[in-house]
């Protein structure tokens, strides 16, 4: 739809001028309702020329103050929301390059909020400004801000969950760990106890054996006796069988201690909080992992004179336990492995172990109580003994700490109260 051209009469001017009018109203209608604010920014200094009703709404300043204040007062003013920022934008917007942006912004009354600015080079008239649309996002910020609350929320749930379910685990490992050791301990006893006294009995009849022979010989001396005990090698019998039985009860009587350490170390007849010494329970759990260490380690104890702990010694022994196998673990041909008891103050214990191992990488030093966190291979290790441990010494109100040089060793530190303040505590007495 085309409109004739006026012609150069005067009633056509004003038609004209009319037509003009009507333009700018339109324009300034619409330039007003939009939703977003609008300011045109001079394209060179930046200078607000001029702003919308939403801008002018939303920054709670007039058209006037809006112009007078400049860039620098509409912002919060910490980087990246300064008036330097704000030039940059500008620049690049000016070379030609429409850029959107999330802004904090303050209005006249200095509230902060955030808004979404597109600005971009247009050709006004025939000058060339910017122009900046500027839409108020605070409600989505609002939003987003709790959904990322909500989000942390559940990652920390996530977590907690995680942690309960490795107790879960931890406990379970130990819970099996103690009743096998138990079992087993439970099924060596009788047989050992039978076998122990039958020693007995039997070194005493051999004894009498052998003293009726010796009379028998001395009664008749016949050569058939004295060809036989030459022929049966009858004095090397008589002095190996004693040695013998001895050797069998030695070897029986380390049998019944490796034994009373297992039911020690698993306690699992007596679980509740008690008094109970601690180098007692360390020398169990040493027997009871010895094997995995007599081949690489020697071990030196430096033993402090401690007083009985109020603690879960089966809980206990499963730290040193973890603590001494680790140690064998970082020892790769041989090495010394060093267990020291020591008092602090008049109300804590500690217990170090230290090896001469292959060390902790300083990376790695703050996460070895991670659960699941191992350097070992698949299958050799499952990442829960420190993180395992580090519950049961909290459980116990206590701290375990960490020293370790690459190529040079390892020391592991646990802290423990002689009497825990178990009213006091989460930690229940369980
Ligand atoms: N004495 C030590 N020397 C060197 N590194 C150690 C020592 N103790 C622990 N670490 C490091 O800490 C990690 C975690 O130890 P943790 O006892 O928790 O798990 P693991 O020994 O790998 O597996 P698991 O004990 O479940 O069999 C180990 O994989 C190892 O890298
Ligand atoms: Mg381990």
């Amino acid at each position: 739809m085309t409109e004739p051209m006026p012609t150069g009469s005067r009633g056509s001017e004003q038609e004209l001028l009319q037509a003009l009018q009507e333009s700018e109203s339109r324009f300034r209608a619409i330039f007003d309702s939009v939703h977003e604010g609008i300011f045109i920014h001079d394209i060179d200094t930046g200078a607000i020329l001029a702003t919308n009703q939403r801008a002018r709404e939303m920054f709670a300043m007039s058209d006037q103050e809006l112009k007078a204040v400049g860039i620098a007062a509409l912002s919060e003013g910490v980087p990246p929301y300064t008036q330097a920022d704000a030039a940059y934008w500008m620049m690049r917007a000016a070379s030609g390059e429409p850029q959107s942006f999330e802004w904090h912004a303050r209005d006249g009354r200095g509230r902060l909020f955030w808004v979404e600015l597109t600005m971009r080079k247009a050709l006004l008239g025939r000058q060339e400004r910017l122009l900046a649309v500027v839409r108020d996002i605070s409600r989505r910020k609002v939003q987003e801000d709790e959904l990322r609350q909500n989000l942390e929320h559940q990652v920390q749930m996530n977590r907690r969950l995680e942690e309960a379910q490795n107790q879960l685990l931890q406990s379970e490992k130990m819970a099996s760990i103690g009743q096998l050791a138990a079992g087993v301990a439970h099924e060596l006893n009788n047989p050992i106890s039978f076998v122990h006294s039958n020693m007995g009995s039997l070194e005493a009849y051999v004894r009498t054996l052998f003293e009726i022979i010796e009379a028998s010989r001395l009664a008749d001396g016949s050569a058939e006796v004295e060809r036989l005990k030459k022929a049966k090698d009858y004095d090397y019998i008589r002095q190996d069988i004693i040695q013998l039985l001895g050797e069998s009860r030695d070897g029986l009587e380390r049998v019944r201690k490796i034994v009373g350490d297992l039911k020690n170390f698993s306690r699992v007849d007596n679980a509740d909080w008690q008094w109970a010494d601690l180098h007692k329970g360390i020398d169990s759990t040493l027997n009871i992992v010895w094997n995995e260490l007599k081949y690489k380690c020697t071990v030196s104890k430096q033993y402090a004179d401690l007083p009985e702990v109020y603690c879960l010694p089966s809980q206990l022994n499963q730290v040193f336990m973890n603590l001494l196998v680790n140690a064998a673990q970082a020892i790769e041909e041989r090495g010394n492995i060093t267990i020291r008891t020591g008092r602090q103050g008049d109300k804590e214990v500690w217990v170090e172990v230290a090896d001469t191992g292959k060390g902790i990488a300083p990376e790695n030093l703050n996460r070895v109580f991670e659960p699941f966190f191992t350097t070992k291979a698949v299958g050799q290790g499952t990442g829960l003994g420190l993180s395992l441990s580090y519950g049961i010494v909290v459980k116990h109100q206590g701290r375990i700490a960490v020293a370790s040089e690459v190529g040079k060793g390892s020391t592991f530190r646990l802290t423990i109260p002689i009497h825990p303040d178990l009213e006091n505590s989460a930690a229940s007495p369980k």
